[in-house]
């Protein structure tokens, strides 16, 4: 088959050599895209007078059915055809004629692709961002309802201190806040628009970059054409916010994998979002979450893969930045994917307030309170380290806890023990005391929430 391109070649690859070439099978994902920016060129080109109006009504005409017919799942692309630019001209002339070929006019591939690539993930970015938004919706709601559930917090993953659980989960809806901030900041860059950068060098003919920019809502146009055509920073990017995400989610995952097993038993997953084994009876197993946790390593990958593709390529676009798109795909799916599903999960779970609380009764957890409790009396936090570290050997050679020791117990420690210590070790006192900003103790919480309602609100 005779290529768009093919007029200087005398002889033609083979049909594996095409294939190995060809960008079709995964790019005809930027149909939408593609068809839409044509639109804008071709209209501009009419506007600049550089295609006769009547042209550029048929172009269009072409365009809006090819558009159409995509978005209706109607169009086949062939491989030798190359790409989804080259099958779509081809389409075009094929539907209206020879007249098809002017669309390409004072255009490159090389513009067009990074066109493409721009529009995609505007609009999968600002999808991303109101995921983001839900998540953070459905976190908060948890949060509101658990605000005085204790459970324990950890450090090294032993026990520390008790918390509210709402506090725990509050800490991701501001993780999740900042990748939202950064997706949304990275907006402004997704939003410039290449296109009438050429090949590499701009064109001769009198086009109008700004009109394709506002046809096509672009904020702004690069200012340089080598760089237009040559810059997959925005990928990149999309892919280094994807890959803190995927982090987040992830290590939010492993929580939820842990508290749902027997040795935690602080929540159940539920039954629709939990699978079975094929051997085990008894088993309900996590799968979306550790699934989740499993995918934040493609889309490592997927960073490294394209870091390491741009590393060496000289300006301005060469063959390789072809291999900018699988990744950005399967991002694209993967994030979208996690997010949807872990909303789900949470929203889903039931929460073991009983067995959270109990775990906060059942350790030394509150031994920190009783350290305070003595530097409060004026007694060097060091000393009151000391002194309570030994308590708690004390309690570990009985086998019981801070709780269960007699108040004499306490005094021959230090004198300035009193009946309130009890009180004092109480985990929901211990927790509601914690009031310094940002803290677990409830009041500094529901503000936390208040704030973060208001913020959703806006
Ligand atoms: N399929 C190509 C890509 O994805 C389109 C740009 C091709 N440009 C070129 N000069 N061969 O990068």
């Amino acid at each position: 088959m005779k290529k768009l391109w093919g007029g200087r070649f005398t002889k033609t690859a083979a049909q594996w050599v095409d294939d190995f070439g060809a960008s079709i099978h995964f790019d005809q994902q930027l149909v939408e895209e593609d068809i839409e920016g044509s639109i804008a060129h071709v209209t501009m080109l009419g506007e600049c007078g550089i295609l006769p109006k009547e042209d550029v009504e048929t172009i269009k005409k072409g365009l809006t059915k090819l558009l159409e017919k995509a978005k209706n799942g109607e169009l086949s692309f062939s491989v030798a055809y190359e790409d989804i630019h080259l099958n779509i001209e081809k389409m075009l002339i094929d539907e209206i004629g020879p007249v098809g070929g002017k669309l390409h006019t004072g255009r490159s591939r090389n513009d067009q692709v990074a066109t493409d690539m721009h529009l995609y993930l505007r609009k999968r970015v600002i999808e991303i961002i109101e995921l983001i938004r839900q998540l953070q919706r459905v976190l908060v709601e948890k949060a509101e309802r658990h605000v005085e559930t204790l459970i324990p917090g950890y450090t090294h993953l032993q026990r520390a201190q008790p918390i509210s659980f709402a506090h725990h989960l509050m800490a991701y809806v501001w993780m999740f806040e900042r990748d939202r901030e950064r997706f949304t900041e990275s907006l402004k860059r997704i939003n410039k628009s290449p296109l009438g950068a050429g090949a590499l060098a701009g064109t001769t003919f009198p086009i109008d970059r700004h009109l394709t920019a506002k046809l096509l809502s672009f904020d702004s146009i690069y200012e340089n054409s080598l760089d237009a055509v040559s810059d997959r920073d925005f990928i990149i990017e999309f892919l280094s916010h994807s890959s803190m995400l995927m982090m987040h989610l992830s290590r939010f995952c492993e929580e939820l994998i842990l508290w749902s097993s027997q040795e935690f038993q602080f929540i159940e997953i539920d039954d629709t979002f939990a699978t079975g084994s094929s051997i085990m009876p008894q088993k309900k197993n996590p799968d979306m979450a550790e699934l989740i946790r499993g995918k934040t390593g493609r889309v490592y990958g997927h960073l490294i893969a394209l870091l390491t593709v741009m590393k060496g390529l000289p300006l301005a676009y060469n063959k390789d930045m072809q291999e900018d798109k699988e990744g950005m795909f399967d991002t694209v799916q993967t994030v979208i994917g996690s997010l949807k599903i872990f909303a789900g999960m949470i929203e889903t779970m039931t929460v073991r307030v009983d067995m959270m609380e109990k775990a906060t009764k059942q350790d030394f957890s509150n031994a920190t309170e009783l350290a305070d409790y003595l530097a409060k009396k004026g007694v060097p936090f060091r000393e009151a380290h000391e002194i309570v570290g030994k308590l708690v050997l004390t309690c570990l050679e009985r086998g019981i806890f801070l709780m269960d020791l007699p108040l004499d117990v306490y005094r021959q420690a230090s004198p300035l023990f009193e009946e309130d210590i009890y009180e004092a070790l109480d985990p929901y006192n211990a927790v509601n005391r914690r009031t310094s900003a940002g803290g677990t103790g409830f009041t500094e919480v529901k503000k936390a929430i208040e704030k973060v309602k208001q913020m959703l609100e806006a």
